[in-house]
């Protein structure tokens, strides 16, 4: 039923006439290729969209058809800069960029940059991409429905210390798709499930009314998180899914990627605690003051919690750690609630998941559909069983696509750097 809704809703957001009020905004990417190893160059990436960010610097060679050399610096953005003015965010980035290549030594060149900003943008140009809206903690003022490659450049130029060359912009999700894509050919899906959820696939040019051209194939960034917020998952949310939105950041935007990612996992787990406590089902009604706190219960605890082997112990310590005065039952039962809460989100994304495989597969008027999809994110690399519990799911909802998944190989700023190699290769070929 999941899948049927969502496959409705992507109809909508591809949609010349009906993407403006569509909740699944589908968004071209102007990448029309996967890598195909013949890239070769110098590039600079920055990756942007968690609470950390990062610059690298990349030296892709042709005859090895393999990423040769790769440096990267991390920068941390303090919480209070997520949610000050752009400037600040951005004169902060071009001075991380400006640490960075004095690091590197160059300083006097002027490399091409891939910049993955995990944010939903309406991408005019592979180097023109206007912020529709600030998702997860970041809420800067100022950005929304402006250009960041602008944004970024004007902070450059501020500095007037360094320069860059052309601009590639891209989702995290088309990163990951392409930094797969250059192990794996037949990578044409990108799926994130970390601190936000989101999937980008290759959907072909003639389905795409908002691009002009009827051939090939475009890559769409889904930015399937926005699911729901037309009301179209209300039977299924939950009372502390509803309680989760109002305290966020964010009120009534993002519905899906709030059931389903790791930034709300540990809260909504934390909400149904605090229920069966005042319910007198768990420690025996007596709550403790950080089990009433918000955010005190952790994501990365759901996962410790759900481990094989330790896992009621890592509970127990936990429920301790919380100040909270357990018994056995108390945390089987917190354990239970992990694993709901946990597995819910899994099947969610798999439905999601399903619902892209299908639709390739109908596209392309196939019976069997054997594709990879390349995945990163926190939550599907160190819960457990999530990604089992996804792969299972597909499986029985998607029965006629073989699905192979590559887990990227060391995060999105690889895939942005091999974005640029993608787009710097393209215009040599034009000229
Ligand atoms: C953003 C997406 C991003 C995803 C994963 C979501 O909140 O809207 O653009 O791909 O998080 O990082």
């Amino acid at each position: 039923e999941v899948s049927a809704r969502l496959k409705r809703d992507f109809s909508r957001g591809l949609g010349k006439h009906s993407h403006h009020k569509a909740p699944v905004k589908m968004l071209p990417t102007f990448v029309r290729a996967t890598p195909d190893g013949t890239e070769k160059g110098d590039f600079l990436a920055l990756d942007l969209g968690g609470t950390n960010f990062r610059v690298l610097h990349v030296r892709v060679v042709e005859e090895q058809q393999k990423v040769l050399k790769m440096d990267s610096q991390i920068c941390a953005i303090p919480q209070d800069m997520m949610l000050g003015t752009g400037e600040q965010l951005f004169d902060h980035i071009a001075a991380c960029l400006s640490d960075f290549l004095v690091s590197q030594d160059l300083k006097g060149q002027t490399l091409p940059l891939g910049f993955t900003f995990s944010f939903p943008c309406e991408q005019k140009e592979i180097d023109k991409s206007i912020l529709i809206r600030w998702t997860k903690g970041f809420n800067c003022s100022g950005v929304e429905g402006k250009d960041v490659v602008k944004l970024l450049k004007e902070a450059i130029h501020r500095r007037g210390d360094y320069d860059i060359g052309s601009v590639a912009m891209v989702n995290d999700t088309v990163g990951t798709m392409m930094s797969c894509g250059y192990r794996d050919q037949s990578c044409e899906i990108g799926m994130i499930i970390g601190t936000g959820t989101n999937a980008c696939y290759m959907e072909e040019m003639k389905n795409v009314k908002r691009v002009e051209g009827e051939d090939g194939r475009m890559c769409i960034n889904t930015e399937w998180g926005g699911f729901g917020d037309d009301g179209s998952l209300k039977d299924i949310q939950t009372e502390f899914d509803r309680v989760v939105d109002k305290m966020s950041i964010n009120t009534g935007v993002h519905t899906f990627e709030k059931m389903i990612s790791g930034m709300y996992l540990g809260e909504i787990v934390r909400l149904v605690l605090v229920k069966l406590t005042e319910d007198k089902l768990l420690f025996k009604g007596q709550s403790s003051e950080a089990l009433k706190t918000p955010g005190r219960f952790e994501t990365k605890f759901i996962s410790e919690i759900e481990e094989q082997d330790n896992g009621l112990e890592n509970a127990q310590n936990i429920l301790t750690k919380l100040g909270l005065k357990w018994e056995l039952v108390d945390s089987r039962v917190v354990r239970l609630v992990c694993d709901t809460i946990s597995s819910r989100s899994a099947r969610l994304c798999a439905a999601a998941l399903a619902t892209i495989a299908n639709r390739i597969r109908v596209n392309r008027g196939l019976d069997h559909l054997k594709t990879t999809v390349g995945v990163d994110g926190t939550v599907y690399r160190k819960h457990p069983n999530f990604s089992d519990e996804l792969k299972a799911t597909v499986r029985l909802l998607a029965p006629e696509c073989d699905i192979t998944f590559l887990v990227s190989e060391d995060g999105s700023g690889k895939g942005a750097a091999m974005v640029t190699a993608v787009a710097v290769w393209f215009i040599y070929c034009l000229l």
